[in-house]
């Protein structure tokens, strides 16, 4: 099994680390540093990601007749409909995570899917999910830096991204490496992690939603969805369609709604306050009794203020984690 890069010697001095670097260093030292941030965030997080969340490390609207899970795949449907995949494409994933939307993307439109993720261990549990389900003959994985793309110029026939560009110091560039791989007229389309027009930065209590946003949830800095349109067509693509899909869905069921209490049934538990509360009580006592190594509840503590400043982006509207866009390399 794949080592978390990061946390081969203490657990605890890479926690403090990862709380050093956003709370002691500015964005600068930040977006400089990202591969570490990002990597330490992903080697500490993973786990708590999939006992509460499953393979799929992404929001959804969802309509108030739907379960979780089923909210989470019909949003990567959207993705696989707008880039019309078929068979015999190659399709590039950016920042895949343990491949949950690659595997399904790929069962439903027959198009073959590489995956890429700087984080070693999230790209070996991808690995081995892939073969487990028999699928390595339709999607694969590799260990890289989307900001350093390692494919040939005109591969892909489509790319997408679904909320890992929030981690890139510097979107044009990474834009701008994506276009260079993909075909003349291929398709682009991915879901941003965004400000909105509703974000203030003159008023602290948005300030420190965007902040704990990004500490909880390994970001140098969040950005306004009108950085992402610029960076889009400053990489050299036709923008085609962009729409903040966080009303879509009923009204009752909001893309927050799993990390809120009003989430029904018992496997939503983990992700609620109150089982987020439970959690971290129970990782300070396998701390206090060496079942899990000193930094788990540090851990599990700001995953949880993430959690409730993610509810407060979407209660306030001044974040969304689904700017939807859709752009063409021109032919
Ligand atoms: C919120 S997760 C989303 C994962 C996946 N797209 C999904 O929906 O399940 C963000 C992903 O981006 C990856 N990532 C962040 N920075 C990266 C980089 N510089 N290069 C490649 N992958 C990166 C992380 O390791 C993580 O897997």
């Amino acid at each position: 099994m794949a080592q978390r890069e990061t946390v081969k010697e203490s657990f605890k001095s890479t926690v403090d680390a990862y709380k050093g670097l956003h709370e002691q260093s500015d964005v600068d030292t930040r977006l400089t540093s990202y591969t570490t941030l990002v990597n330490q965030y992903y080697d500490l997080a993973t786990d708590f990601y999939e006992i509460g969340w499953g393979q799929h490390f992404h929001f959804a609207p969802r309509w108030k007749w739907e379960g979780f899970k089923e909210s989470l795949l019909r949003h990567e449907r959207h993705l696989d409909r707008a880039l019309r995949l078929a068979p015999g494409k190659e399709v590039l994933d950016v920042g895949c995570g343990v491949g949950g939307p690659a595997r399904h993307i790929a069962k439903r439109s027959g198009a073959k899917i590489v995956g890429i993720n700087n984080n070693a261990y999230q790209v070996a549990r991808a690995e081995r999910y892939a073969r487990k389900q028999r699928l390595d003959h339709l999607v694969s994985f590799a260990k890289a830096d989307f900001m350093e793309l390692p494919f040939e110029d005109a591969r892909f026939d489509a790319v997408y991204t679904i909320e890992a560009s929030c981690h890139a110091p510097d979107r044009t560039k990474l834009f701008r490496g994506l276009h260079r791989a993909m075909k003349p007229g291929a398709l682009f389309a991915g879901y941003e992690w965004c400000l909105t027009d509703r974000y203030d930065e003159s008023d602290p209590t948005h300030r420190k939603i965007k902040k704990d946003i990004e500490i909880g949830n390994g970001l140098p800095d969040l950005s306004h969805t009108s950085v992402v349109d610029a960076a889009l067509r400053d990489a050299g693509f036709e923008v085609l369609e962009t729409e903040d899909m966080a009303g879509h869905g009923s009204p009752e069921t909001p893309w927050y709604l799993p990390l809120t209490g009003r989430e029904k049934g018992l496997l939503a538990l983990p992700r609620k306050p109150l089982g987020r509360v439970l959690t971290n009580k129970l990782t300070r006592f396998m701390e206090k009794v060496k079942l899990a190594p000193q930094g788990t509840s540090d851990v599990s503590s700001f995953l949880n203020q993430g959690a409730d400043a993610l509810v407060a982006g979407g209660e306030t509207g001044t974040f969304t984690p689904m700017y939807f866009f859709l752009v063409r390399k021109p032919a």
